[in-house]
Order: C-alpha cells, then structure tokens, then sequence
C-alpha cells in the first residue's frame, strides 16, 4: 500500500484551496515569476494566465495566495503539474503537496490516466508517488513543449509521473476528510 502524505494540522488548517480566476492573472504572474529561476519553472505570460486561470489552483492564506499549480493537458491520457510555486514565507506547510493532491483529485476526476511533472527537483514528486520515466515516456511534452524549448535535450529535468489509480484517490480523499475538517470546499 502507498503511504498518503500527512498535513500536519497546525499549520495547514489555515490554507484553504480553491480555482484561481482570470483577476487573478497578475498575483499568478508574479508568484511564478518569483520562484521561476529557482524551480527552473517555464516563463508564463500575463495572456496565457488570464486565459488558463481556471487551470490552477491556489493556496490562501489571510485572502493572500501563496501558492499555486496549473493542471494542463497533454493529452486527453496525460495532464501535466505545471508552474509550480509556494511563497517563501509558506513554505514547509506542506502547501506544495495540498496542491499536488489537489491536481491529482482533480485529474482523476476529469478521466486523466496519468498525472506528470517535469522538475529538477525528483524527491520532492516522488515522496507523493511519482516514479523518474525516461522522457521518451512522455512524448505528449516533448510534442507541446520541449521542441520549441531552447534547452531541448539538454534540460535536466526529471520527467515524472504518477498513475491515477482510483484505489488511491479514494484514500486520499478519506484521509483528507478525516484530517483536514477546517479546510474550506474546494472548487
Ligand atoms: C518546491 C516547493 C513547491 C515546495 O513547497 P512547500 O510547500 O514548501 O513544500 P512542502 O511543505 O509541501 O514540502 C513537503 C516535504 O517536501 C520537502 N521538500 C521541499 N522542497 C523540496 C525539494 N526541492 N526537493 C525535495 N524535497 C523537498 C520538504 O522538506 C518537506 O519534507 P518533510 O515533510 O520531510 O519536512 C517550493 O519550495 C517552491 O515553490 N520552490 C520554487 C519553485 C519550484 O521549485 N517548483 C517546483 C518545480 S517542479
């Protein structure tokens, strides 16, 4: 059995999750913009923000967001964690993985077979799950993005990827339920 991530209660009862909205491009813009260098993150347009907004999840806290993910499509099989960005000043709340489950609930739901994520960062996708694939695994990406990318081959990022499997989204479901009562409706 996979182990489920924990939250730890204290600190991310007060982060509530929900759609983020076409208003909300420029806060989206400037979150990802932030951490772009460090989570060597795709550069995003305010455009393609706005028109996607309800792509994404956000983290609040104290109405402020501080973090956020894009679930975007591959393929009609295959949908993407994009763009993913926690606040400095929320970090190690376990906001990263709110949202990771979030986009994984949420890709389930909307018939994805396969949730995926390119990162540099391996550890952090596989404590939820995601196994390290060759790229050629995920030629979905390489067709949208990485053949128009200038880093093509040489990148360095991991790609990876996790199965949806409705046995495990039900327990995570039962166990967000069971820890997280303070949590507001997600949209
Ligand atoms: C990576 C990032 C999203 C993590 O956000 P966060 O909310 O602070 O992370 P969480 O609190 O959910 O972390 C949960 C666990 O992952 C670990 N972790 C955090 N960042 C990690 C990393 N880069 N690599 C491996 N593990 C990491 C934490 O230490 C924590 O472990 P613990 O439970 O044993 O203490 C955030 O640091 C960030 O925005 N970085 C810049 C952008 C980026 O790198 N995006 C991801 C690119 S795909």
């Amino acid at each position: 059995m996979i182990e489920t991530p924990r939250p730890r209660a204290s600190s991310a009862s007060r982060i509530t999750l929900r759609t983020a909205d076409a208003a909300e491009a420029k806060k989206l813009h400037a979150l990802i913009t932030a951490n772009r260098e460090e989570g060597h993150l795709l550069p995003r347009t305010l455009g393609e923000l706005a028109v996607h907004a309800n792509r994404f999840v956000v983290a609040v806290r104290a109405r402020r967001i501080v973090g956020c993910a894009e679930l975007a499509p591959l393929s009609p099989h295959v949908a993407e964690v994009r763009s993913l960005a926690v606040d400095r000043q929320a970090r190690g709340a376990r906001v990263g993985v709110m949202i990771v489950e979030e986009l994984r609930l949420r890709a389930r739901r909307e018939g994805y077979e396969k949730l995926c994520a390119f990162t540099h960062a391996p550890g952090y996708f596989s404590q939820m799950g995601f196994s390290i694939v060759p790229h050629s695994w995920l030629l979905e990406k390489i067709f949208t993005d990485c053949v128009k990318c200038p880093h093509f081959r040489t990148c360095g990022q991991y790609g990876m990827v996790v199965p949806l499997d409705t046995a495990r989204e039900n327990a995570v479901h039962i166990e967000r339920s069971d820890t997280q009562p303070a949590a507001a409706p997600l949209a």
